[in-house]
């Protein structure tokens, strides 16, 4: 097989010098700038992951979320995914979340400049930590957070979602996935390697494995999707 480029869940957050280097390869209207606790204009944090994947998302994530309701985005990162998504879909309210108190700074300050009204302030979620600050909403995303975690937060993600959720809303997944044990591309059973050697808890998820502990807690699959990079996106709907 020839060699495919790496899930792109590979990388997390930049640095804002590597992100300068990215956005002197690509653009320089991706940079933003917000003023830090001395006065100085600082370069958000942004993933190079995000602004390639989001455009795929949205595609899918168009057939999947409610025309309108309240979005609770688990593991928002960099908040790049919650700008982009709130932009597209302005009859959703966003609610961005994350257990990071970096990433929840660097959200506020990308949505605090954004001028969009349907995003909620980020708040801190950690999918272990029950109960989650936010009991209900009409539908949940989750990107590229299952496997820079232990296998606990993804069940965690399936209870908390399971609670949160209304018959037939959906969960939406996404990031590197096994199919039937097995890689989808030797890249990606690289990349599960160094996220073992980097937290022997982490590591690339088969779709298999995530749909049974859903399934056990109320939430069934109802699509897989092969996305660019080796990822899915996985849907799954809260049970009736
Ligand atoms: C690879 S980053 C992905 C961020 C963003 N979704 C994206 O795709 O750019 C993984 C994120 O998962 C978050 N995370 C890890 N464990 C978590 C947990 N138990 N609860 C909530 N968020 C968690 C991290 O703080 C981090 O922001």
């Amino acid at each position: 097989m020839a060699p495919e480029p790496a899930a792109d869940g590979a990388t997390g957050m930049s640095a804002a010098p590597k992100l300068l280097q990215v956005v002197k390869a690509t653009s320089l209207s991706l940079v933003r700038f917000h003023r830090d606790m001395f006065g100085g204009m600082t370069a958000l944090p942004s993933s190079p992951a995000a602004l390639r994947n989001r455009g795929p998302i949205l595609d899918v994530l168009a057939g999947v979320l409610p025309p309108r309701g309240l979005v609770l985005e688990i593991a928002s990162g960099t908040g790049e995914h919650a700008e982009h998504f709130a932009a597209a879909f302005p009859g959703l309210e966003w609610q961005p979340t994350d257990r990071d108190a970096g990433s929840l700074e660097t959200i506020a300050a990308r949505l605090g400049s954004a001028g969009l009204s349907n995003v909620r302030p980020p708040m801190c979620l950690d999918v272990t930590a029950t109960p989650w600050p936010v009991a209900r909403a009409d539908a949940i995303v989750c990107i590229n957070m299952i496997h820079i975690s232990p296998w606990a937060a993804c069940e965690a993600l399936m209870v908390g979602a399971a609670a949160a959720l209304p018959a037939g809303a959906p969960l939406y997944l996404y990031g590197p996935m096994m199919r039937d044990g097995r890689h989808t591309a030797p890249s990606n059973a690289a990349f599960d390697a160094d996220l073992r050697a980097r937290d022997p808890a982490w590591g690339v998820r088969d779709v298999a494995d995530v749909a049974a502990v859903a399934g056990r807690v109320g939430l069934d699959l109802a699509a897989v999707v092969p996305m660019p990079s080796n990822n899915f996106s996985l849907v799954l709907r809260r049970r009736g």
